[in-house]
């Protein structure tokens, strides 16, 4: 294994006694960053490219479209709204993959839990149609109710149509013959033997699919990747065919890198998909924005499959009629906005 790719702390056993996935400095950094609201600090590493861009040409003639989606957060007993523009970016897709941070569950709560109502799964069927919309479940917040409540928690998913991944059980999940998504953490805030290490995800990797890397990994609310993430990525683009991460409950750049002649996505962070919480009474309203990401993935003019075009969007969750929030597509992001 490459060095670059042990260089970023793995807390899926060594966790903090608060009940978060960080320790030490990591620790530190969490709070100082919760406190003063998100940073864009490290700017100068990497820039978006435009929300409609090829980075590839493709030969197919019916490339797939995959839609991805970040960290589907609970919402403190409210129910999620989805907004019209987002269905309509997501209408057209063959699949969509998202990141299911939390337990659908009614026991009691947890310090720093993330505890679904079943209202969820409601509102994730009238988004997209639930036998092509796959769920990761390998993110800090799977281990929160232990693995009995998680077990049950992924039924209710599965039982309603949705395919879970990310787990021990299911590190990937396969599309059409052709791709792969394998889906790993580098964080948890409480033990979790049953959700895929991001350290153990190249070891899923099938040389014959065009593999994607599904990763839950960086830093709270920073909205650019510090130089160590960039690193990171560059080394796993050794093994996987594009990386598209979540976790930093703020959006970080969709770009690319250029690799032996193609150009390799990058969608560092997609934030939140969803977020409800006391806003704007406290600043949690800092954790609400979110990208929606369109990929088109088929073969190339030398018959290697690839990513062709990607189209993006910011989206952002707010409070709604009869006590809700809703979801939905903004222009520009405010926080890009804030000075240090
Ligand atoms: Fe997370």
């Amino acid at each position: 294994m490459n060095s670059k790719k042990k260089n970023f702390g793995n807390v899926l056993q060594k966790r903090s006694r608060f009940s978060l996935p960080y320790y030490g400095k990591d620790l530190v950094k969490w709070y100082y960053r919760f406190v003063r609201g998100p940073t864009t600090k490290s700017k100068e590493n990497i820039q978006y490219i435009p929300k409609r861009f090829a980075l590839n040409i493709l030969d197919s003639k019916k490339p797939l479209t995959i839609v991805f989606i970040g960290d589907i957060m609970e919402l403190k007993e409210r129910d999620l709204v989805i907004g019209n523009g987002i269905r309509e970016f997501i209408k057209n897709a063959d699949y969509v993959i998202g990141n299911f941070e939390g337990t659908i569950t009614n026991e009691a709560r947890l310090y720093m839990d993330q505890r679904h109502k079943l209202q969820i799964i409601d509102a994730l069927t009238s988004l997209f149609q639930p036998e092509q919309f796959f769920l990761s479940m390998a993110n800090n917040h799977s281990g929160d109710f232990g693995r009995s409540t998680f077990r049950k928690s992924i039924k209710l998913l599965e039982d309603s149509g949705f395919t879970t991944f990310g787990t021990i059980d299911r590190p990937f999940v396969d599309i059409a013959d052709t791709i792969r998504i394998i889906a790993g953490t580098a964080w948890s805030n409480r033990p979790c033997e049953y959700i895929v290490n991001f350290f153990d995800t190249p070891r899923y990797i099938n040389p014959d699919l065009f593999n994607i890397l599904y990763a839950h990994w960086g830093y709270e609310l920073y909205c650019y990747p510090n130089k160590e993430m960039v690193q990171l990525a560059k080394a796993y683009l050794d093994d996987f065919g594009a990386i598209i991460g979540h976790h930093s409950h703020a959006p970080q750049p969709v770009t690319y890198e250029k690799y032996n002649g193609i150009n390799k996505l990058v969608g560092y962070s997609l934030g939140d998909f969803s977020y409800g919480d006391d806003y704007p009474k406290n600043n949690l309203e800092n954790y609400r924005y979110g990208i929606i990401l369109k990929v088109q993935v088929g073969e190339d003019v030398k018959g290697h499959m690839n990513v062709g075009e990607i189209i993006w969007e910011f989206i952002a969750s707010h409070p709604y009629e009869n006590d809700s929030f809703i979801v939905e597509i903004i222009d520009t992001l405010p926080i890009l906005e804030k000075k240090d």
